[in-house]
């Protein structure tokens, strides 16, 4: 099966990739032919959800965390981070910054809590945000696994979406990666973003790709994975290494963090998005800060390739620089406002729109609302 024979499919239309057609698209290397499926999916794009970039203002609020993941930088047991919960005004302050320069939705993002202290403290800045912006900004939490009753308190108070990465759907892969015990179980992910269904939030789940032992087919099944369970909103990047990690130190020991290898993890991230983007059609695409961090372009590269959402950083200088999942972070220097005038330019050299001023809610969520 060739790549040019599989692109002559319909696919703005009706017609819809097989399994076997995806891992083919997955598999590709050729430049000329990488190119091809990237213009596809971009039309799709187009087609299905407008050549429009929406922003969500990244707000990194809190760095402790009660989990281990053992790839990241702010894991439970790396005593080289140090740890901060930020101020409640000024989180506030983020956010109406983001509101008034026209960020349609920001985004609360910390490590992972489950005590009703903290549970409370996000109830609340959910209210605080959606008053301060007179009901306008839409909100994007990231706070992890929980009981499906808290989820139900957290749309109550305000939260529109929810992103809990199922990271990777193989999973004897996930148990490599997370620690053996009951606090990191498949399962219990997997139940999890059922809850946040269930609970009336737009869902958002995504992968990490290139990771140690981790295939193409593992890979198209993440994109079914994704169909199957009707999910709303992708954020899904390369796995960065960062060094006071298990497995950061695992793949810098076995040679896997080498230039080459860095290389394939972009252009897997990007054929992601392009993939996800033409199997699922209607859904939000993030161009993640984690290609950044592997190639300068690699957010450009993900919105020609079909991705739709920016998420640039909000969080305080003083702050950004302890939110390390992994090395090489970008943007740690800049300014919001240069974060700003930046990304719009980048939107605009490969001719996209910035949504300003509207959430860009995901167009899949509404239909699936309207049935
Ligand atoms: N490389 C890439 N992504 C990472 N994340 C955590 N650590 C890393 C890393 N080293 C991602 C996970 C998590 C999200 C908040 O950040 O997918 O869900
Ligand atoms: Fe905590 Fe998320 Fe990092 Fe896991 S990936 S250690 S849950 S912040």
């Amino acid at each position: 099966m060739q790549v040019e024979t599989i692109l002559k499919k319909d696919l703005l239309g009706s017609d819809t990739l097989t399994p076997e057609e995806l891992l083919v698209l997955m598999k590709c290397t050729d430049e000329k032919e990488l190119q091809k499926i990237y213009e596809a999916a971009y039309a799709v794009k187009k087609k299905y959800v407008d050549a429009v970039s929406y922003y969500r203002g990244l707000i990194e609020f809190s760095n402790i965390c009660i989990k281990n993941c053992k790839y990241c930088g702010i894991r439970r047991d790396n005593d080289k981070a140090e740890r901060f919960m930020m101020e409640r005004d000024d989180i506030l302050q983020m956010a109406a910054w983001a509101y008034e320069n026209g960020y349609g939705s920001v985004t609360l993002q910390s490590g992972e809590r489950t005590d009703e202290t903290f549970i409370a403290y996000v109830e609340e800045l959910l209210r605080d945000i959606k008053s301060l912006s007179h009901g306008e900004l839409g909100i994007t939490l990231c706070v992890g696994e929980q009981e499906e009753a808290i989820y139900h308190r957290f749309k109550k108070a305000g939260a529109d979406r929810y992103l809990l990465r199922i990271e990777t759907t193989n999973r004897e892969l996930y148990e490599k990666i997370h620690p053996a015990d009951e606090n990191h179980s498949f399962d219990t992910r997997v139940r999890c973003i059922g809850y946040l269904k269930n609970a009336g939030l737009q869902v958002g789940t995504g992968v990490m790709i290139g990771l140690p032992n981790q295939t193409e087919e593992d890979l198209v099944n993440d994109i079914l994975f994704f169909k199957k369970n009707d999910i709303d909103m992708i954020g899904m990047g390369p796995y960065v290494v960062h060094h006071d990690t298990p497995l950061g130190q695992y793949a810098i020991e076995n040679h896997l963090d080498t230039p080459e290898e860095q290389k394939r993890r972009v252009r897997l991230g990007v054929l992601m998005v392009a993939l996800t983007r033409l199997y699922l059609k209607d859904v939000n695409i993030a161009a993640t800060t984690a290609l950044q961090a592997l190639d300068p372009l690699g957010r450009e590269k993900a919105l020609r390739a079909g991705a739709n959402i920016l998420m640039p950083v909000l969080t305080v200088a003083e702050h950004r620089a302890k939110y390390l999942l992994y090395d090489n972070k970008p943007t740690l220097k800049d300014e919001p406002q240069d974060a700003k005038d930046n990304l719009a330019k980048r939107v605009e050299s490969i001719g996209d729109r910035v949504g300003w001023f509207t959430q860009g809610n995901s167009k899949h969520f509404d239909k699936r609302n309207k049935k």
